[in-house]
Parts: C-alpha cells; sequence; structure tokens
C-alpha cells in the first residue's frame, strides 16, 4: 500500500462583470477580430471596484468544499497561488481560512505566476506524500485586471479576474499502480534568466507601487510552446505512458494557439483538451482550476479519467502535473 493525493473536489468563482471583446475596442486602438485570431479570447470576467483576489479565493473554495461535502474543519493546509495578493502581507491563504472558520493549520500563498497553480499542486502533493497534511485546499486566484496598463493594448486585452479551488485528500490504501486514482507526479522548472520577458514594473522592495504588466509577447509565445511540449513528454517519459492514455489535457488558457500546438505535438484531438480562455481570458494562476472545475461540472472530466495538467509562466516558470481524477 502507498499513500496518494487524491483530487476530491472542484470549485470555482467568477466576478460577475463580463468585458467583451467589442467592449475592449472602446478602451484601446484593437479590434474583436485581433483579439480572437491572435489570442482565442471573446469575453474575460472583470472584478468589481471593492472586490478582492482573497474574495474570489474564498468563494472559489467555499464552492469546492460545498461540491465535495468536506468540513471546513477537517482542513489541515491552505495554499492560494496568486501573484495579485490583496496586501504584501499578510497572505490571502490566511484571509482564506479566517473567513470559512478553518482552524489553526499551514497557510500561504505560493507565487510562480501562471504557473502558480501547478507549482501549487506539487507543493501539496509532497506535503500529503510526507505525511505533513491530510487535506489541503489548493487555490488559485488572481485579480488581473488590477495590474494592467489599461492603454496598453498588447497586454490588457489578454488578462482577466477569477479563482478555481481543489481539495486535495491523503488516501492510504492504494497500489501504488496507474490505476489508482490521485497525482502520479510533478513536474517544476524556471528560468530566472528570462525573467525580463514577462513582469510586473513595480513592487514593495523597489518602486513602493505595485506596477503593471509587461510582456514580450512573441519571445513568451516561443518558449510557451517549447516549454510546454517538453515538460508534457517528461511527464509522461516518467510516468511510462503514451499520450492516448490521456482522457484530458487542462492546459493553462493563454493563448488558444499555444494550447493546440500542445495537443498537435501530442497527437490528442481537440475534443480531449479543455478549453476555456475563450470565456475567461488569461487568468494567470486561476486559469488551471477555473478549467478543471468547468469540465467537472460539465460533465467532461469524469471520476477515474486520466488529466495532464501543465502551466507556463512569468518567470518564466513551467510545469506539469499527471493525475486520475
Ligand atoms: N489589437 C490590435 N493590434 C495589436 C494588439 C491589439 N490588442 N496588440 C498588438 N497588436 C499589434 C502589434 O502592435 C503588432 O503590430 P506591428 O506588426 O505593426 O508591430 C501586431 O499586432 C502583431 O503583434 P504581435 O505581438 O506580433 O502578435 P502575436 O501574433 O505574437 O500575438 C500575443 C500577440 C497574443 C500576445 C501572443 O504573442 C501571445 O499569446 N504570447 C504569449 C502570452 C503568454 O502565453 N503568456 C504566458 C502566460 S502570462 C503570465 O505568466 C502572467
Amino acid at each position: 500500500m502507498t499513500r496518494r493525493a487524491v483530487i476530491q473536489a472542484t470549485g470555482s468563482y467568477l466576478p460577475k462583470k463580463i468585458l467583451t471583446n467589442a467592449d475592449m475596442e472602446s478602451i484601446v486602438d484593437t479590434s474583436s477580430e485581433w483579439i480572437e485570431q491572435r489570442s482565442g479570447i471573446k469575453q474575460r470576467h472583470i472584478g468589481a471596484e471593492n472586490e478582492t483576489t482573497a474574495d474570489l479565493a474564498i468563494a472559489a473554495a467555499r464552492d469546492a468544499l460545498d461540491s465535495g461535502n468536506i468540513a471546513p474543519d477537517s482542513i489541515d493546509c491552505i495554499i492560494v497561488a496568486t501573484t495579485t495578493p490583496d496586501q504584501t502581507f499578510p497572505s490571502v491563504a490566511v484571509k482564506v481560512q479566517a473567513a470559512l472558520n478553518i482552524p489553526q493549520c499551514i497557510a500561504f500563498d505560493v507565487q510562480a505566476v501562471c504557473t502558480g497553480f501547478v507549482y501549487a499542486l506539487g507543493v501539496a502533493n509532497s506535503f500529503i506524500i510526507s505525511g505533513q497534511a491530510r487535506n489541503i485546499l489548493v487555490i488559485g486566484a488572481e485579480m488581473m485586471s488590477k495590474i494592467l496598463n489599461w492603454e496598453d493594448r498588447t497586454t490588457c486585452v489578454l488578462f482577466g479576474d477569477g479563482a478555481g479551488a481543489v481539495v486535495l485528500q491523503a488516501d492510504e490504501n492504494v497500489q501504488g499502480t496507474l490505476d489508482d486514482r490521485g497525482i502520479f507526479s510533478s513536474h517544476l522548472h524556471a528560468n530566472g534568466a528570462q525573467k525580463d520577458l514577462l513582469y510586473v514594473d513595480g513592487g514593495p522592495s523597489s518602486t513602493q507601487t505595485t506596477g503593471h504588466i509587461v510582456m514580450q509577447g512573441k519571445e513568451v509565445f516561443k518558449y510557451a510552446v517549447q516549454y510546454m511540449s517538453d515538460v508534457v513528454k517528461e511527464t509522461l517519459a516518467a510516468n511510462d505512458i503514451t499520450p492516448d492514455q490521456i482522457d484530458w489535457l487542462v492546459p493553462h488558457q493563454a493563448n488558444i494557439r499555444i494550447i493546440e500546438s500542445t495537443a498537435k505535438k501530442l497527437g490528442m484531438g481537440m475534443d480531449k483538451v479543455v478549453v476555456t480562455v475563450d470565456q475567461h481570458g488569461n487568468t494567470s494562476a486561476a486559469s488551471i482550476p477555473l478549467a478543471l472545475d468547468n469540465a467537472v461540472k460539465g460533465g467532461k472530466i469524469k471520476r477515474g479519467d486520466m488529466i495532464l495538467i501543465e502551466g507556463m509562466g512569468g518567470g518564466l516558470t513551467w510545469g506539469a502535473v499527471l493525475a486520475r481524477f
């Protein structure tokens, strides 16, 4: 018998306000066609003026706990992946803990930009396997709208706000084969030499301001395609499986062309790929758990399906997680 981290429940939350591509035309010099053709995005959700990342995270966490009928007091660790915390400190994770009346437990944020949720899953998996925690709330939550330069058409049309969550639970009674439910492996990478391709031009110890996103889109695109393909191959090889054994690819939702390219390299049809970028835009660390919950609640991903999660973002950072749902 071995110990695995099983995804028991998923949840999500999207702010009510929707900005369509047509709405973006009245904000910057762009066109609906340009945005959709270059990125696949049709609309994005934008948080209200007084809404914060913690509000979104709390709502997504509540949804996950309710969906799995899981008691908040069973949670012994909260990890929030975010790039847009309410404050420099305390973490969004402790705000979730307070709002949901979760007893004293481990609570912290993870910062790996758009790869944040993949990193958080990797950390949570290690905590469960090592016996440090049994029931972990893993959340990806972002208010990207608050760090966008709304005059920069090369970035502001691409991002949106939202949050997604999963509850990981320890299962000690698995055989240790690919037939078991749970996470099989995580593969996390970073290349700090590429930190200037995608960054925010502010921060507490530099400008004492929050700053705005700056991105060399073409360069990031090129590395995204390469890294996604590399990490997917690495994950398949580590588990000695072939692409046809994967039921669903759940990629970071930055650009439909990056997603299609990864699926093509895997030889997977787009009918096996979860796509929400058209509806949500790029919600950074929230994009994967949002897509996952969308596919689970929409009846696509079912218990027992093999899922491959992958993402990349600022840093540059990238990674993948293989799991049986
Ligand atoms: N509307 C109209 N025209 C525009 C817009 C816009 N919103 N933005 C740029 N353009 C123009 C450019 O000025 C350029 O014009 P020029 O040729 O006259 O100079 C032209 O469109 C083409 O621009 P490119 O940047 O070459 O367009 P590209 O096809 O590369 O698409 C995009 C841009 C969508 C940003 C793409 O490069 C991309 O998706 N990059 C990767 C993004 C990503 O994956 N990020 C990682 C995660 S994000 C995170 O970690 C926070």
